[in-house]
């Protein structure tokens, strides 16, 4: 059997590693990477920390607006569909590479098949959230993280070839997890205790295109009374320096290029709490026990908010500051996410359903 597996943004290198792994023990993957993302820290260096097959075509396509970089990607992505004739094609998550690929994928009469189906934050105006939509109701097969993410698409009518897995993100972390604790040096290469620092990380454009909301996130960072460690995503970078706001930054906070995936478990690891407005940082700061404050008004995985150890603060300043100094979780966090075994369900049904 031969799938094209398609990806293009950083969290679906991660999401990618543990299906390809157990794919390619008796497959063929063509790996397509879109080019969303480019820079060597938002890219290459997954490929290499996490040994991901070097993709076969790398499109290219790069930045742009919404319609004209999914667009680009559509017509690209459908040549190599035509030249490679897949059994299936996989796509992950919900970012423009994963609608262009089922979109060409589903047009072209190729089952596609979605890891990472049903997440809904119900905010349309994400543009995540479009692309998660349309994406499940093109696919064929849909490899559901979360019992809640199942009935997402129960409640939409979508039953057919829906599979509850467990997460691959919770597949990367178990395979990684002790590699990452004996080879990271990054808290002392950044010179911050365990225990004693926070980890931000930003990227939402709800929060990054408002200099409003911007400023009140990191006025509060400034007034946390402890060191702030913030890998800047590059989205981030451009905002900030255009804001003005790189040369004002608050002193404790240390403004970071973007982490590899091994440091970057590493810091969330050992950090006494986590900022974020990043799906996949939220799920892993769960998995580590580490209590995370979520810069937004709602989220897709709500497991984390409903056992305690998320709690939704949007981007205003007292809010994000009441959290940073009293929020903490009492009730230990249960397993929601799977037994790190999603990889090889999801390669193991994609070949029983593919072959039938
Ligand atoms: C994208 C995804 C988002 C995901 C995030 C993961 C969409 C709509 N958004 O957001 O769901 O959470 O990736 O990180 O698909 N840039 C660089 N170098 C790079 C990549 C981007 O400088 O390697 C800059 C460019 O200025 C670009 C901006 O970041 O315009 C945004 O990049 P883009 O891929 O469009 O969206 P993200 O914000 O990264
Ligand atoms: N991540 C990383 N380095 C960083 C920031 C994030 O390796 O500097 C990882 C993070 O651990 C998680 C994934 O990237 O596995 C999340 O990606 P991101 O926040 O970009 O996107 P989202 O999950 O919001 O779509």
């Amino acid at each position: 059997m031969k799938i094209v597996s398609i990806v293009g943004a950083r969290p679906q290198f991660i999401k990618c590693a543990p299906v390809s792994r157990e794919f390619r023990k008796e497959h063929e993957e063509i790996l397509v990477h879109t080019g969303q993302h480019y820079d060597h820290g938002m890219s290459e260096v997954f490929f290499e920390e996490l040994a991901i097959p070097k993709p076969d075509y790398n499109l290219g396509i790069g930045s742009g607006t919404h319609g004209r970089q999914t667009g680009a990607m559509l017509g690209a992505i459908e040549d190599v569909l035509e030249k490679e004739n897949p059994d299936a094609v996989l796509v992950y998550g919900d970012t423009n590479s994963t609608l262009a690929g089922a979109l060409a994928a589903a047009k072209l009469h190729i089952p596609v098949a979605h890891v990472e189906a049903g997440l809904r934050s119900f905010d349309r105006r994400m543009p995540e959230e479009v692309n998660r939509v349309l994406t499940d109701h093109c696919s064929d097969m849909l490899f559901c993280p979360t019992e809640t993410a199942a009935r997402n698409l129960a409640s939409e009518g979508v039953t057919e070839g829906v599979f509850l897995v467990g997460d691959v993100m919770c597949d990367a972390m178990e395979y990684n997890r002790a590699v990452a604790e004996e080879r990271s040096r990054i808290l002392e290469d950044i010179g911050v205790e365990p225990g004693n620092y926070l980890v931000v990380t930003v990227h939402r454009p709800s929060n990054t295109d408002s200099r409003e909301k911007i400023t009140a996130i990191l006025g509060a960072l400034g007034e946390a009374g402890r060191p702030v460690v913030f890998p800047v995503h590059p989205r981030t970078r451009k905002y900030l320096s255009g804001y003005g706001l790189l040369v004002e930054m608050p002193e404790n906070i240390r403004v970071i290029e973007p982490l590899g995936y091994l440091d970057m478990l590493h810091l969330m690891a050992h950090a006494e709490k986590i900022l974020t407005d990043s799906g996949g940082v939220q799920k892993e700061a769960y998995m580590l026990g580490v209590p995370c404050i979520t810069l937004r008004e709602n989220t897709e995985w709500v497991e984390t908010v409903e056992a305690g150890w998320n709690v939704l603060v949007g981007a205003g300043r007292e809010k994000i500051l009441e959290a940073i100094r009293s929020f903490t979780p009492e009730r230990r966090p249960k397993s929601c996410f799977g037994n790190g075994k999603a990889g090889s369900e999801i390669a193991r049904i994609l070949s029983r359903r593919v072959r039938d």
